[in-house]
């Protein structure tokens, strides 16, 4: 199938994203400004994002990852969140910002919080590029959010379906999720 072929619309087109995402890096730069800043970007959906942001933040920053897989497959609600990579840099008394794709129930991002807090950071944000406030189960405080969304399924700009669209540039919904391989 011409993936291409399977897009519905256009959410946020990457002239929106860019400029959306300079402004809540300036905001960022002005909240973090003489902090101990260190952005840690969820894998993978959050990583075209992060590339992004971290650029619009002028300021000194470290940049660490982590990875977190969350079982039910597709579009349905993760059932199981796992840990697959863990931040590598030290956290204690440093101010940690988690850069997310989407927030959707909050269970992985509330799983990040809760497992890097352990870590005694001075003090834990989150950034998300989208949050679907309908979905949500668990309370997660959001400090940024690029857009709020309805109950869609998007992908592109970093998001997938099945490991795929990721590399759209625009945020689109599909008009069939296709059969996973
Ligand atoms: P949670 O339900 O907030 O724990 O979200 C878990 C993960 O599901 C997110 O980090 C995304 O990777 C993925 N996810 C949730 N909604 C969408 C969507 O609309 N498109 C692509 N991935 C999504």
């Amino acid at each position: 199938m011409d993936y291409k072929k399977n897009i519905d619309k256009v959410l946020y087109d990457r002239d929106i994203l860019a400029a959306r995402v300079v402004e809540v890096g300036r905001q960022i730069r002005a909240d973090y400004a003489g902090k101990d800043l260190v952005a840690v970007t969820v894998l993978k959906g959050a990583f075209v994002f992060a590339a992004d942001l971290i650029r619009a933040i002028d300021l000194p920053m470290a940049v660490d990852f982590a990875e977190i897989i969350s079982y039910g497959e597709g579009t349905e609600i993760a059932e199981e969140v796992v840990l697959t990579k863990d931040v590598a840099v030290n956290v204690k008394g440093r101010d940690v910002l988690i850069v997310e794709d989407i927030v959707d129930t909050g269970l992985t991002t509330a799983f990040l919080v809760d497992h890097l807090r352990i870590r005694d950071p001075r003090s834990i944000q989150i950034c998300a590029l989208l949050y679907k406030p309908a979905m949500q189960r668990v309370e997660v405080p959001l400090r940024y959010v690029c857009f709020e969304v309805g109950d869609v399924f998007a992908v592109g700009y970093g998001l997938d379906y099945a490991g795929q669209y990721r590399n759209l540039p625009d945020i689109v919904t599909l008009k069939e999720i296709p059969p996973e391989e």
